[in-house]
This record gives C-alpha cells, sequence and structure tokens, in this order.
C-alpha cells in the first residue's frame, strides 16, 4: 500500500524536486500539495509549486496557505525581512526555469484543507513540512485534534551543527520559530527531524544531476536540471564544490525508506524563540549519553544519510516518467 503523503512547501528548487518525488514514486499516495512563505513569497511559491505539477502532467491539488510567518505583523523586519527573497533569489534565480503554471490552485485554502484532510483520515497520513511551519502551526491551532491524526511528521528543519541563515539558525525553522515551537511541542506522536547536517551529507555532483537529465523523462530532466543550477550558480557565486543538497528531498526518500537517514538519534528536541537574539529559531537536542536526558518533546534526529543511496533513490523514481 503506498503511504499517503501531505507535503507542505515553499519552493523553492529543492521543494520542486521534493514535490516530483513524491508525486512519481508509486510508494507514495500524495494527496495534496499545501503551500507556505518561505524561499519566496506565497505569490511566488504557489506558482512555482502549479508549474511543478503541470510540468509533470498530473492532477495534484495544490492549496494555498499562509503568506507571513505567525508574528510578522509585530515583527515585520526580524521574521519577514525582504533582504531574503533578495539573497535566495541570488542564490536560486529567479524561477524554477520551468515553464509557467497554466493551472490554478484550488479555492479552499490550506489550512482548512489540511484541517479536513486529517479528521477524515484514518490516522494514516505522513504529513511533510519542508518549508517554515506556519501552516501547520496554524491549523494545530484551529484543530488539535489533527494531532492526534498524523501517523508521523518528517520534516527539513534545523541543524546540530551550522546553521545556513544565521550561526546557528536553519532557514525553514528560523523563518517562523514560533510556529516551529508549536508544532514540534503539540505532541505529533512520531517525529523525524532532518536537518542541515543531513541534507548537507546527501549532496548531489554536477554528473549525477546530468545522468538525471539523461533519463529522458519529464521528472528526470526537470529535476536534473533544478539541481545542475543550483550548483551552477554557487559556482558563479564562487564556491569550489561542484555539488549540493537537495534538502527537501530528502525528506520524500526518508518516507519511502527511513534507512536513508544515517546517524539517527532519538532525543529531545525543541526550538528557542528568541526575537533578536542571536539563537532565534535554533534547534536544541540533547545527544548526551544516558537516560537521565528524557525531556520532551522528542523526535528521532538524523546527522546524516546514505548519499549513495539517496541518488539511487531519486535516479530510480525519476526514470519512471
Ligand atoms: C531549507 O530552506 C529552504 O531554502 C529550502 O527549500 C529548504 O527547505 C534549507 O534550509
Ligand atoms: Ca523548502
Amino acid at each position: 500500500m503506498p503511504r499517503k503523503v501531505i507535503l507542505d512547501v515553499d519552493p523553492g528548487r529543492d521543494d520542486a524536486v521534493a514535490i516530483m518525488l513524491a508525486a512519481l514514486s508509486p510508494d507514495i499516495d500524495l494527496l495534496g500539495v499545501s503551500v507556505t512563505h518561505g524561499n519566496r513569497p506565497l505569490d511566488v511559491t504557489v506558482p512555482n509549486a502549479l508549474r511543478v505539477v503541470d510540468w509533470l502532467q498530473l492532477d495534484i491539488p495544490v492549496y494555498r496557505g499562509a503568506a507571513d510567518p505567525l508574528l510578522s505583523f509585530i515583527d515585520h523586519e526580524r521574521r519577514d525581512p525582504e533582504w531574503i527573497y533578495d539573497l535566495i533569489e541570488t542564490i536560486e534565480g529567479s524561477d524554477l526555469d520551468l515553464p509557467a503554471a497554466t493551472s490554478q490552485p484550488q479555492e479552499q485554502h490550506a489550512v482548512g484543507w489540511l484541517i479536513e484532510t486529517l479528521m477524515a483520515s484514518a490516522g494514516d497520513i505522513v504529513l511533510c513540512p519542508v518549508g517554515p511551519m506556519t501552516n501547520i502551526a496554524l491549523a494545530i491551532r484551529m484543530e488539535p485534534r489533527i494531532v492526534g491524526k498524523i501517523e508521523e511528521m518528517i520534516f527539513m528543519g534545523g541543524a546540530i551543527g551550522p546553521g545556513n541563515i544565521s550561526p546557528c539558525a536553519e532557514f525553514n525553522v528560523w523563518k517562523d520559530p514560533e510556529a516551529a515551537r508549536i508544532v514540534l511541542n503539540a505532541g505529533i506522536k512520531k517525529v523525524t527531524m532532518v536537518p542541515l547536517d543531513a541534507t548537507h551529507s546527501a549532496h548531489i555532483k554536477r554528473d549525477e544531476c546530468q545522468a538525471l537529465i539523461d533519463l529522458g523523462t519529464r521528472g528526470g530532466e526537470g529535476a536534473g536540471k533544478l539541481a545542475m543550477r543550483r550548483i551552477a550558480r554557487g559556482t558563479e557565486l564562487g564556491s569550489k564544490l561542484q555539488a549540493g543538497p537537495i534538502h527537501d528531498a530528502l525528506v520524500i526518500c526518508a518516507v519511502l525508506d527511513p534507512s536513508v537517514l544515517q546517524q539517527v538519534h532519538h532525543t529531545p528536541l525543541d526550538v528557542i524563540v528568541n526575537p533578536g537574539g542571536k539563537d532565534d529559531g535554533q534547534t536544541v537536542v540533547d545527544l548526551r549519553p544516558g537516560d537521565w536526558a528524557k525531556a520532551t518533546p522528542t523526535a528521532q534526529v538524523a546527522l546524516s544519510a546514505d548519499r549513495e543511496k539517496f541518488v539511487r533513490m531519486l535516479t530510480e523514481i525519476l526514470a519512471l516518467a
């Protein structure tokens, strides 16, 4: 039986590859894609998500969600600064290099759809947030009973080692730390965090991107070009690496085969909310040995990933269509 998945995204090139994998894998039943602000403003991330499903010629519903972090109305400069969009545009280019979307998002708001879908389910849905967790936090606040309906949440976010948007914070958590704090403290029975430590260890190389393009499928061509463009842009900006992470795609591979994640620790996990502080949006785990560190909430946290397996999974799934 394919696993039922809800993907909450902020595309974003790596989000786009995650959508492709979830949509194309026969072992995933992708119920829909909810979209949030994040890599770009919502007016860009929604059409970007539609570009991906149109490119695949699939009929996957896309829902428009939260345009701003929970507290941006009182703290706009810290929670939703303009410079972040300029920075990401510099790194990623102005669009996804996919043709403009012709389809439309669903009428229903993403948060209403998340609640309705989870409440109507048999408790067998895997929730995969790969952007800021604003939609998920709003849904939990509106209908706390959805928490018991989530079979598992596997999310891309956080960092144990260095952050990427501040010395110690990862972008998704940093962009809406209040939302992440609400979600991680809600009591979801099984939570797996896929932090930067894991996604960076599963980087993809230029020749592997070319191999995806050479598959000759829409999935392979689309994902290979998206990943290749990101590596090329990194080179233009001075990076010596001929490789790059596709963060969000690793979450989908973990849904399909948890063994793609390595050095997985069961640990307390929380988020620091400290507007203006250097540690704002930092994820805190407790990797000290011994069973005295028993604080809650807890999660499985992966410190690395099996790079070869990840690339193999990408190739197998994207070869399908
Ligand atoms: C995360 O932030 C976004 O830029 C990416 O899409 C990914 O979800 C990496 O920190
Ligand atoms: Ca993302």
